[in-house]
């Protein structure tokens, strides 16, 4: 799996995402679907050692990657689980997830989840692609092993029927021709290198929703 590819052609969104929540040092924070911990790592980074990152996978192997990944990083607690079972020993101001949802037999089921591990007042951000905008040549991409290919074109619905509020959503696209980042991800996800073909990536769509917090009775 290409990781490292991947977080480097996506990295512009997850950084504007985490620059948009105001996230700092203490933050609780949980990465869903966290592979091989690329934006677990990120997260720890930010909230340092005072902070928490819950990295949680359904696939055990996920679990010694992340290890490998942010062995620097005691902040960061690797957990099997699986999405839709989602259970952590506390309260996070943060549930993550980008790439995820997509593969999920459930979307919505799975941002419930999310959005009942976060304190009232934190954050849900997902991150997710609409796989068929994207182009090669000009032609539409597929990516049929994936259940969801174009769940990011409903993830503004899909958060806001979590009962979360959206705060920012958007859609960014890495794009190139020849050489580079952009082609190295195609040929590792396709096996097919785009030569000088002009190449845009499917858009990630981000959504960034606040969980409410209670109103005051009677106030
Ligand atoms: C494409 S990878 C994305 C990894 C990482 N989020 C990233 O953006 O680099 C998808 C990950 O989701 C995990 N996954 C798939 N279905 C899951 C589920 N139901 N619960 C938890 N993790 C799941 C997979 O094991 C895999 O590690």
């Amino acid at each position: 799996m290409p990781n490292a590819l991947r977080d480097d052609v996506y990295r512009r969104p997850l950084a504007t995402a985490l620059d948009r929540l105001g996230i700092g040092p203490g933050w609780r924070c949980v990465d869903v679907g966290a592979g091989a911990g690329d934006v677990s790592v990120a997260l720890a980074e930010i909230v340092g050692k005072e902070g928490r990152v819950y990295a949680v996978d359904s696939d055990p192997r996920a679990r010694d990657e992340v290890a490998a990944a942010a062995a620097t990083f005691t902040q960061v607690l690797a957990i099997t689980q699986a999405a839709e079972d989602l259970l952590l020993p506390e309260q996070v101001d943060l549930a993550f997830c980008r790439f995820l949802l997509m593969h999920v037999v459930e979307p919505g089921l799975v941002l419930n989840r999310m959005c009942r591990a976060v304190r009232p007042g934190g954050y849900l951000v997902a991150q997710e692609p609409i796989t068929s905008a994207g182009r090669v040549n000009g032609a539409p991409m597929s990516m049929p092993r994936a259940r969801h290919p174009d769940v990011g074109a409903m993830l503004p619905s899909l958060v806001q029927e979590t009962g979360a509020t959206i705060v920012d959503a958007w859609a960014e696209a890495p794009a190139g021709a020849g050489p580079g980042v952009v082609a190295d991800y195609l040929s590792s996800l396709t096996g097919v290198d785009p030569r000088h073909d002009p190449v845009v990536l499917p858009p990630l769509v981000t959504v960034v929703g606040r969980v409410p917090e209670p109103t005051r009775a009677g106030g």
